[in-house]
């Protein structure tokens, strides 16, 4: 059975976060025996050099969008035994990121992918039985191939699954801008279809048009169906509720794997991380401009710094949990707010608080292995892939109960001796708080029983043994029926 990804991004070639991951590391799950999965995604000049330099020219052609003939180039790459195809179009992917602010340039940018995604599989030889859609930037897919490309024989009858990665991001724009891009008849723009509130709505489109759809845990399959999570689009996932489901990402376990990463100072497994887990945190320390302390729980944090990942919470206690006897260190990027919230507690709380503001894959791995703790309180998490990260590398997740986070992190009971981390309900900074110093209270006072935590932490799999399994099952039943 072929099997088709179309995505915006995915490790290695490019990546602004999870979605990347999943994008990189679910078709190694899949089973080639009876899978051949090959992805699609754009080729951005800003991707590394040595990454560029993996791909080889394939074809090109024109096609016919918005009015103009635009320049379809294929490249090819092999990696990791999954093939690899990319669009080439200097005037949508030249920017120096991946994405950027003007809403309707993304739009006709990712119309012009969609569209050239499709337009590739006859001149690469490769008929999916099924497409499996990532987020708004593809959710004009299951709508193209439901519209022109019906009539071809080649498209007939292909599969599509529209996976939610973030529901806040949809792709919205007025519907005349958005019919003129896309080319797309009236008959789309109807609020049974593509219009929602008014606007054209791209990812409204794949959720309409798709066989199927899904999200990347189960609990955030349910919140998406109620108002507070659904972005505006509940009532129509709640419509579709037959066709959703929910299937828990998993990570890389090759390339986050405490025992052989070649980014952290001392390796180190279940057995060993007694002894040897803290010397990356000396390490780290020495090189983050942190005080030398072997005891002092480090706090680590790595993320994009936006509202969805609950720094609201952050900003509001940091203060006063920088009275208490932590360290934190944070590698992000993002908004400018907290940015800079970030820089002055690095300043006013110097050797304590340590503000890496930039992206780098190696310090990610290195803050993993070397926290004693991983802070995670968001807003809204439709999977979150640190925290698998984290348990991985025996670093205690300190979160919020909400959509992923709660269906990975188990909450320690001192009664049972259970639990992988620590959680709260409420999205309140001063349960937050309430909840850091239970774990201070276990850090500190009972080692032991903190040393289980990591030991239960480090034991639960989180690989994409299970999922890809799922993935599979719905894929057969689609293809099937
Ligand atoms: P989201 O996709 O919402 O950003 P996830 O937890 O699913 O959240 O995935 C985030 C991914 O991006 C993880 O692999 C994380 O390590 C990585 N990441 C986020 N910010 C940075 C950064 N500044 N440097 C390196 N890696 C980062
Ligand atoms: C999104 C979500 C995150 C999820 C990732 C990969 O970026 O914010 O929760 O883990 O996609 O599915």
């Amino acid at each position: 059975k072929n099997i088709l990804f179309i995505a915006s991004e995915g490790v290695p070639f490019i990546k602004t976060g999870g979605l990347a991951d999943v994008v990189g590391s679910l078709p190694k799950g899949i089973d080639k025996e009876y899978y051949d999965v090959r992805v699609i995604l754009p080729k951005y000049n800003c991707m590394h050099q040595d990454k560029k330099d993996m791909l080889h020219y394939r074809d090109h052609f024109y096609m016919e969008f918005n009015w103009k003939n635009e320049y379809v180039g294929i490249l090819e790459a092999e990696y990791d035994g999954i093939k690899y195809y990319f669009i080439d179009n200097e005037y949508y992917f030249n920017g120096f990121k991946p994405y950027c602010d003007n809403a309707l340039f993304e739009i006709e940018k990712f119309a012009f992918f969609s569209k050239a995604a499709l337009s590739i599989l006859p001149v690469i030889g490769f008929r999916p039985d099924l497409i499996h859609c990532h987020d708004w930037q593809t959710g004009l897919i299951p709508v193209y191939l439901h519209e022109r490309f019906a009539g071809g024989e080649f498209y007939r009858g292909i599969k599509t699954v529209m996976t939610i990665h973030n529901l806040k991001f949809q792709g919205k724009w007025s519907i005349k801008e958005v019919q003129s891009i896309t080319g797309l008849p009236d008959y789309y723009f109807a609020p049974d279809k593509l219009e929602a509130y008014k606007d054209a709505n791209l990812l409204k489109g794949g959720l309409v048009y798709a066989d199927a759809i899904t999200t990347v845990s189960p609990t955030y399959a349910e919140e998406i169906k109620t108002p507070f999570y659904g972005e505006g689009l509940d009532g129509l996932l709640r419509a579709r509720s037959n066709d959703l489901r929910g299937i828990l990402n998993g990570i890389d376990y090759d390339a986050f794997n405490p025992e052989t990463d070649p980014y952290i100072t001392n390796r180190y497994n279940a057995v060993n991380f007694r002894k040897e887990k803290i010397k990356n945190k000396r390490a780290l320390q020495a090189d983050m401009g942190l005080e030398q302390n072997d005891k002092t729980m480090l706090i680590g944090i790595v993320s994009r710094l936006t509202d969805q990942k609950g720094f609201d919470l952050i900003a509001y206690m940091m203060d006063e949990l920088c009275q208490d006897n932590v360290q934190i260190i944070v590698l992000g990027t993002g908004e400018e707010r907290y940015e800079n919230m970030f820089r002055h507690f690095a300043w006013k709380y110097n050797g304590k608080v340590s503000a890496q503001i930039y992206y780098s894959e190696e310090l990610s791995h290195r803050i993993y292995a070397a926290s004693d703790a991983f802070l995670m309180p968001s807003l809204f998490e439709p999977c979150g892939l640190s925290q698998l990260m984290s348990l991985r590398y025996g670093t205690v997740p300190i979160v919020r109960e909400t959509g992923g986070l709660k269906d990975t992190v188990w909450p320690y009971n001192e009664f049972e001796g259970t639990g992988t981390g620590f959680s709260f309900t409420n999205y309140n900074a001063h349960e937050m708080l309430a909840t850091i110093r239970y774990a201070e209270q276990i850090y500190y006072d009972k080692k032991r029983e903190w040393n289980k935590i990591i030991d239960r932490a480090m034991a639960a799999d989180f690989s994409w043994n299970v999922s890809a399994q799922k993935y599979q099952e719905m894929y057969d039943w689609l293809i099937g029926r």
